[in-house]
């Protein structure tokens, strides 16, 4: 039985979903002084990540990445310095090939070439790191066009990441983004805490998309690989981003969370609501996704096609958490029973996450009626372990 505390998903927020490559100091700095605001850090959020967008692909004579500093007054270490002087922590970004994805798709990116580390591993890593970053994603656009195998160069960018840490003694983590190319679950826990496992939910100029959302949360359910610290990435958030409703922003939070995934806001924190700061923040919500086992869910039971019941193993003896997905396009009642989570039939709590009450105690299962596309969460407590539950996940299915 795996008891042990791991290190858990990273959280913050990151630049692409809603900036795609219009980013400078005075963007990011806005975000993170709206970041600071809404109290996301006290919920957990502490990283700002600069996606693609901030180089321009020139190096001096030396191989030293320049940066434009009419963008980037002052270099990448004044918005490094920023964002730490508010106590988080700073991402950025590059590609394991010679050129970024702005280059093969310039829609809305950068099309400059050259904005990649490829040829320069340890000299990128040790400058990000000499800047003061914490975290770099590494891309795959170029290592792809190139034909480049992943699990060799993120292997070879992991072990510039960790010289880059002993050089400077900063913690440098590294994000692998190969959108699930190669069986990143296959190779990559161990080089990364996290590993893009699709493409991308929301290409620049698109409305969100729930679809995207399904899909990217199906493609991300690899829960055999995430068992020890290492994290299956099904990509930044769109909560919060003009087009969901707030149904489908809980659904979005819910499945994350039920995943164990890194959560990355990626809307805009100068417009954030009420409403959205709620759902971001809800700390029982939060708390499933941090949950110090770091296992995935799973999908335990599905009797109807469409109506599906996810369960994820928390820490404690008797805790579950529980999503109930409605991907049909009428209200439906969904049950989950005690069975299917591993647990006895003995009395257990049923608590609602996104209102955090108590709906009652049940001996066998629970039955919601949950929206069309919609979704309820629940934490199951207090339950009665079914005997030598050792919560090894299956690559399918449930826990054995
Ligand atoms: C790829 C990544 C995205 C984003 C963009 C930037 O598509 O998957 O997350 O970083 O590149 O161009």
């Amino acid at each position: 039985t795996r008891q042990m505390a791991v290190p858990t998903a990273p959280m913050g927020w990151a630049s692409w979903n809603s900036f795609a490559s219009k980013i400078d100091y005075s963007v990011i700095k806005a975000q993170v002084d709206a970041f600071v605001a809404a109290g996301l850090p006290a919920a957990g959020y502490k990283y700002i990540n600069i996606d693609e967008g901030w180089w321009q692909g020139t190096r001096d004579s030396a191989g030293n990445i320049t940066v434009d500093t009419s963008e980037w007054p002052g270099g990448m270490s004044a918005i490094a310095d920023y964002i730490h002087s508010k106590g988080l922590k700073a991402g950025i970004y590059t590609d394991a090939g010679a050129n970024g994805c702005g280059y093969y798709y310039p829609t809305g990116r950068p099309a400059a070439a050259n904005t990649g580390s490829e040829g320069h591993y340890d000299q990128d890593m040790l400058q990000f790191s000499q800047w003061g970053f914490d975290f770099v994603k590494v891309d795959w656009c170029g290592g792809d066009a190139e034909g480049l195998d992943a699990a060799t160069a993120y292997k070879a960018l992991s072990a510039s990441v960790t010289k880059a840490t002993a050089s400077t003694g900063r913690a440098l983590t590294l994000s692998i983004c190969n959108w699930g190319y190669q069986n990143p679950w296959n190779w990559a826990p161990g080089l990364a805490p996290m590993y893009r496992t699709s493409t991308d939910i929301i290409y620049y100029g698109n409305s969100p998309s729930t679809t995207n959302m399904l899909s990217n949360f199906d493609q991300g359910l690899h829960p055999a690989a995430q068992h020890t610290g290492y994290y299956n990435d099904p990509d930044m958030l769109m909560v919060g981003m003009t087009g969901l409703t707030a149904a489908q922003n809980r659904t979005h939070m819910a499945l994350w969370a039920i995943s164990g995934a890194p959560l990355l806001a990626g809307n805009d924190l100068t417009t954030l609501t009420t409403e959205t700061t709620g759902i971001l923040t809800n700390p029982e919500v939060i708390a499933v996704d941090q949950d110090a086992r770091g296992l995935q869910g799973v999908k335990v039971a599905e009797d109807t096609t469409g109506l599906q019941v996810y369960g994820k193993v928390l820490s404690g003896l008797g805790n579950r958490a529980v999503t109930l997905l409605n991907r049909t396009s009428a209200a439906q009642n969904i049950t989950v029973r005690w069975s299917d989570l591993g647990l006895t039939t003995a009395s257990a709590t049923v608590r609602d996450l996104w209102s955090r009450a108590n709906i009652g105690s049940y001996g066998t299962s629970y039955t919601a009626s949950v929206p069309a596309g919609g979704s309820v969460f629940l934490k199951i407590s207090g339950g009665t372990e079914a005997a030598s539950t050792n919560y090894t996940a299956t690559s399918t299915g449930k826990y054995t």
